[in-house]
């Protein structure tokens, strides 16, 4: 596995789901370490708790009701200083600016005492018992700009037993809570480099170009284009040869192009072993820092390279109009 992703934990309380995520972390097989724990409570007890596991804090004077500015620029230092790539909020009962956010959009991780989309905001318990649920859960989620609303990562269930009132329920929702946050936490951290999701992601950006298949080539996943006896225009590249990229291979222009680049983004372009002179260039896909944008484009410009011209002709046309 490649290096573990660090994660700040932002709490305001207690911070139970907060000692789960330090624990779990102490596993050798955990995809994730934490580097920081801060929030919006100086006196937040869960605070005390990391400083006594050894886990660096920041203690931030509690955000003016009207200019909460102030108190996220310095979560943003603070941030930035520990090189965090992913953010927990666990109990972290406030809401996040939107500007905030969208700078770190697909990389802040929240917990919720549902199963979303049921039961978003506060008062969770006392409404799934209102409501004579029989079971509901916990799911933790990806922050977007609308409360409890980002892509859900994983959940799992609970059952409302006859007696349960808002705080028996709150609890054992909180053990399942417990289990759930470390090990979705994980996954997530992982899946940048986890080649089915690295495969998965291409092939649903290939599968938007017109006529493409599936081919093999070699052993590796491959995408052609123009029906059964189709060109290849992609490929993965799987830790070929002992290289340790998973990469996609594409066509490029020709060396000029391939050298170029390669010399310019070591980090994301690489010549692949064994296709020589080819012309197939390979792009790194198991980095945290994937430009998804980008991956598309070269796979537009690789089928563009291998379409036959009956295909390529009507891009042309669309092009131009
Ligand atoms: C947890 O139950 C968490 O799911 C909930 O606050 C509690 C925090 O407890 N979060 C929310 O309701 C977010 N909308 P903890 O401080 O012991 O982890």
């Amino acid at each position: 596995m490649s290096e573990r992703s660090r994660v700040a934990i932002l709490i305001s309380g207690r911070g139970s789901n907060m000692a789960a995520l330090i624990y779990a972390a102490r596993a050798a097989d955990c995809a994730y370490e934490v580097v920081l724990v801060t929030g919006d409570r100086p006196d937040a007890p869960g605070l005390d708790l990391a400083d006594a596991e050894g886990i660096p804090t920041a203690r931030f004077p509690r955000p003016a009701a009207k200019d909460k500015s102030q108190f996220f620029e310095a979560l943003t230092e603070a941030l930035e200083a520990e090189q965090v790539d992913l953010i927990a909020l666990a109990g972290f009962m406030r809401i996040i600016p939107a500007d905030f956010v969208e700078g770190w959009r697909g990389r802040i991780l929240n917990i919720h005492p549902s199963l979303l989309p049921k039961y978003k905001g506060v008062g969770t318990h006392e409404a799934v018992l209102g409501a004579r649920e029989t079971s509901t859960g916990a799911s933790v989620h990806l922050v977007s700009n609308e409360l409890d609303s980002g892509e859900v990562l994983g959940q799992v269930e609970v059952a409302v037993l006859p007696g349960d009132d808002p705080k028996t329920l709150a609890e054992r929702v909180l053990i399942a809570e417990h289990q759930l946050y470390p090990r979705i936490l994980s996954e997530y951290a992982a899946r940048p480099f986890n080649s089915e999701w690295i495969e998965g992601q291409v092939d649903g950006l290939a599968r938007q170009l017109p006529e493409v298949g599936r081919k093999t080539s070699h052993g590796s996943p491959g995408w052609s284009v123009g029906g059964e006896k189709g060109k290849l225009f992609a490929i993965i590249a799987n830790h070929h040869h002992g290289e340790d990229a998973v990469g996609l291979l594409i066509k490029a222009s020709g060396p000029d192009e391939m050298t170029g680049l390669i010399e310019a983004q070591p980090d994301v372009y690489y010549w692949p072993k064994y296709y020589g002179a080819s012309g197939w260039l390979g792009v790194k896909l198991n980095r945290r820092d994937v430009d998804w944008g980008q991956v598309r484009d070269w796979l537009e410009r690789s089928w563009r390279a291998c379409a036959p011209p009956r295909l390529t002709k009507l891009m042309r046309a669309a092009d131009e109009f």
